[in-house]
């Protein structure tokens, strides 16, 4: 923070080069940099101010994925930023402790600004004990699938129903990438920064890990797992062990749907042969989220790439919600594969089909997968930043079908 006791980021958006398939530099688009932007880090109750640049040639935007602020500070695609302007939000930092991001959110564009790289962290510092030391043992993965041309440039062609399923995936903007493991424990930070592919993450000898954190903050504990599934937009956060002098590898396993297909190695881990102490994984994480007496339940039903019939339209406001409500969303998918991202909120799942979700699911959320022909209920608590004018955004965060309007807009009132 500076003497005002305000936390300053300058943040641009930037044309650049990256060798993203070695020796092959391809154009790529990145923040204060030539791909993927800065990890940014606050803790509740700083006061943030942001100078966004944009110098790239077209209008974009930037939005903060997971937080709760006022709707005129979000960055979805009311608040433009024109090639060579510098937007300024200002908020505080007022939710629990989570792994955030950043990426640009221009109407009917999402897909390729975020394809060419436009992305990064925003971490909201926690104060419970678990690995914190960013780049030791605190690591973030940003997992992202990319399609090249025989030539080696990003390949743009959007093709079928999801948009781009790439057949190479780049860690945090790196091919084939390794990590030298120099702590008994190391707290991942995994966001699923892709367009469309949806992940079963564990590692290749399925050992197990303990999942910390979803999208929204901590869980209540530690929830052992050897797999998760994310899809694009969420965050997983967990906790994994390692021996001295071993090798392992986290992978992405097939799935059964078509957003879900292929092996795919993610990194390659080599332990140093004598590793650095970590505490023990504390046994409580967050307190209990009190039970809520929900006032309204609306419905959402997913069509191919409409939300209950209609396509997005940035003068209409679909959903008009009370200041610190307490509301039931009912996702009714009656096609294939989808998810759902709500701006501000933070939700719960309360139940896939009628059966409760898996464990590691139970924390705040703010996107879900939605897989084809399910429903999905969330219990969710809005903010109470009031702006009867300024429309929040609700979607599907597989970025074709974003852009083809599948995305409504609420106010809080
Ligand atoms: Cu990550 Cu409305 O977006
Ligand atoms: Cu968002
Ligand atoms: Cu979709």
């Amino acid at each position: 923070p500076g003497p005002d006791g305000v936390k300053r980021f300058g943040l641009r958006l930037q044309e650049g080069t990256a060798e993203l398939l070695p020796g092959k530099p391809t154009s790529t688009w990145g923040i204060n940099g030539d791909y993927l932007g800065p990890t940014l880090r606050a803790k509740r109750g700083d006061r943030v101010a942001m100078a966004v640049t944009n110098s790239l040639n077209e209008a974009s935007t930037l939005h903060w994925h997971g937080m709760r602020l006022p709707a005129a500070m979000d960055g979805g695609p009311h608040q433009m930023i024109q090639s060579g302007q510098t937007w300024s939000p200002e908020w505080t930092v007022d939710q629990p402790a989570a792994t955030t991001w950043y990426h640009p959110h221009p109407h009917g564009q999402t897909a390729r600004h975020v394809y060419r790289g436009l992305a990064g962290m925003f971490l909201i510092d926690d104060d419970v004990a678990l690995p914190r030391t960013y780049g030791t043992d605190d690591i973030p993965l940003i997992i992202q699938d990319k399609k090249f041309t025989p030539d080696g440039r990003l390949d743009e062609k959007s093709g079928g129903t999801f948009g781009i399923l790439g057949d190479q995936i780049l860690v945090n903007g790196t091919y084939d990438p390794f990590f030298q493991v120099t702590s008994q424990r190391v707290r991942f930070r995994v966001l699923n920064g892709s367009n469309a592919h949806v992940y079963n993450i564990g590692f290749a000898d399925d050992r197990t890990f303990h999942v910390v954190a979803g999208d929204g903050g901590l869980l209540e504990k530690p929830v052992a797992a050897q797999r998760f599934r994310i899809s694009p937009g969420e965050r997983v956060e967990f906790v994994a062990g390692f021996q001295p002098g071993e090798q392992a590898l986290l992978k992405s396993f097939e799935g059964d749907s078509d957003v879900e297909s292929g092996d795919f190695d993610l990194i390659k881990f080599t332990a140093a042969g004598q590793l650095t102490p970590s505490p023990e994984l504390p046994t409580k994480l967050a307190s209990p989220t009190p039970a809520s007496q929900p006032t309204k339940t609306r419905t959402f039903k997913l069509g191919g790439s409409n939300i209950n019939g209609r396509d997005m339209d940035m003068t209409r406001v679909d959903e008009v919600v009370a200041a610190g409500a307490h509301e039931i969303w009912e996702l009714n998918n009656t096609t294939f594969a989808h998810n759902f991202h709500i701006h501000e909120v933070a939700f719960r799942v309360l139940d896939i089909d009628g059966e409760a979700p898996p464990e590691y699911m139970r924390g705040p959320k703010d996107t879900v997968f939605v897989p084809g022909k399910t429903k999905v209920r969330l219990a969710v608590e809005f903010g109470r930043h009031t702006d009867p004018k300024t429309p929040y955004m609700y979607h599907c965060h597989i970025l074709k079908h974003e852009d083809q309007g599948m995305m409504g807009q609420f106010v809080i009132v």
